[in-house]
């Protein structure tokens, strides 16, 4: 077992305090270096370490993933149960759910889906105005949210209304949305086009809405249960998407021979993203809570107490990436992986999906518009969010 720092060397992390990300920079540096396992709360502990993060991630026996998503520093994870959303999942009930939910991101499916993701970031590259300063923020939101309600099989009628009720939600996050007139606008809209699949009336596809429509008809899943990880599902791939595509841009553009290295040899774009996610984790943390009473690299951790596993902290791990972790590299090796996705049986359903979206904007911006560049006087800012991390606006100009 390696031997822990005593939470007294150091202050501890508080990933209360995460949305002062470039403060975070520095203090996460230093609780790896010196109390990797520190507990900023009473009943919760946060976790920096590449090392104790893949193994909580893996460890299912061990750690619940019941508070998954709510961050509370006084009672921890007490009374916390379930919601029924596959992140907030344990086995076995986790592994029937992902068997089920795992036919739409199948590579057959994807390769139907990627001509459509590509149509869509031309458009959302053909839709930027020459000649002025642009916010990427709202166009990636754009690209986001539409491939996901492509996938589910949201009516495009539907979509500005959708996202102005999930915006709103948004913002509310990581609190509980049940009670919010918006969550139950959206679940009412959804459950009225779910019951026209289920009914015949929608013809059946290959959405997720009419799949599942088709699970509640054979009596396989109840039709609140189906809303939820259609939910589920809007609320994890539009935010973390927009994340990876700004946070790339923005390497790409403030540097430009980033820029140029992708113009001379695209076939780096994959090798770009992978750094992006790894540099500048969309999603900051996950959280956990342990079964029983347990430990990790020394530090007891009691029942009902929560985890909150650094994604973003384990990515920046010197002791996996060298001195340079917090560097932009494309070229960079990458040993053991980084994290972005999680690992694990809660592993990213969605992150060939993420992939596919971020090369076709990427590989669509280089090819039309290879004279973009950041704003001049643009002054990049994190935008002020707890779980995410991206730029508040991304200020771009393509010369007219
Ligand atoms: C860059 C974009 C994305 C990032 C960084 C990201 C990140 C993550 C992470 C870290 C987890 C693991 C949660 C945990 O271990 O507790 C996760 C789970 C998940 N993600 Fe993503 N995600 C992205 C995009 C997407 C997209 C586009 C979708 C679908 C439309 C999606 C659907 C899911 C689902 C369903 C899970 C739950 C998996 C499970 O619990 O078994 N994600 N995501």
């Amino acid at each position: 077992m390696e031997e822990s720092v005593s939470v007294d060397d150091v202050a501890p992390f508080d990933p209360l305090s995460l949305a002062d990300h470039h403060a975070a920079e520095r203090r996460l540096a230093e609780v790896r270096g010196s109390c990797p396992v520190s507990q900023p709360h009473p009943r919760m502990h946060f976790v920096a370490a590449h090392e104790d993060v893949q193994r909580i991630l893996l460890d299912t026996t061990t750690f619940s993933a019941r508070s998954n998503f709510r961050l509370d520093p006084v009672n921890g994870a007490e009374g916390i149960r379930p919601s029924g959303s596959l992140p907030t999942l344990d086995p076995p009930d986790h592994a029937d759910l992902r068997r089920r939910l795992r036919e739409w991101f199948a590579p057959r499916t994807l390769r139907r889906l990627e001509p459509r993701v590509r149509e869509l970031a031309a458009a959302a590259v053909r839709e930027l105005p020459v000649g002025v300063d642009v916010d990427l923020v709202p166009t990636s939101k754009r690209l986001a949210v539409r491939v996901v309600y492509t996938l589910i099989g949201a009516p495009q009628e539907d979509w500005g209304q959708l996202q102005a009720w999930s915006d709103v939600l948004h913002e509310i996050l990581p609190a509980p949305l049940q009670g919010r007139p918006e969550y139950a606008a959206m679940m009412n809209r959804l459950g009225e086009v779910l019951e026209e699949y289920r009914t015949g009336l929608r013809a059946a596809d290959d959405t997720v809405v009419s799949g599942l429509a088709a699970a509640a008809e054979a009596g396989e899943l109840a039709p609140a249960d189906a809303l939820t990880h259609i939910w589920q599902l809007i609320q994890a791939g539009t935010e973390t998407t927009i994340s990876l595509i700004t946070n790339l841009v923005y390497a790409l553009l403030s540097q430009p021979r980033r820029w140029k290295l992708l113009l001379d040899q695209p076939e780096l774009i994959g090798a770009a993203i992978e750094e992006s996610l790894r540099r500048d984790a969309p999603l900051q943390y996950v959280m956990r809570t342990p079964h029983h009473t347990t430990e990790v690299s020394g530090c007891p951790v009691e029942y009902d107490e929560q985890v909150v596993v650094g994604l973003q902290s384990a990515n920046w791990d010197e002791a996996v990436w060298g001195p340079d972790a917090l560097e932009f590299d494309i070229e960079r090796d990458h040993p053991a992986g980084h994290v972005a996705f999680g690992k694990g049986p809660h592993a990213c359903l969605g992150a060939p999906l993420a992939r596919i979206e971020a090369q076709a904007f990427i590989r669509e911006l280089l090819g039309c518009r290879p004279e973009v560049r950041l704003a001049t006087g643009y002054v990049h800012e994190l935008a002020d969010e707890l779980m995410v991390r991206r730029p508040a606006k991304l200020l771009v100009h393509i010369p007219g």
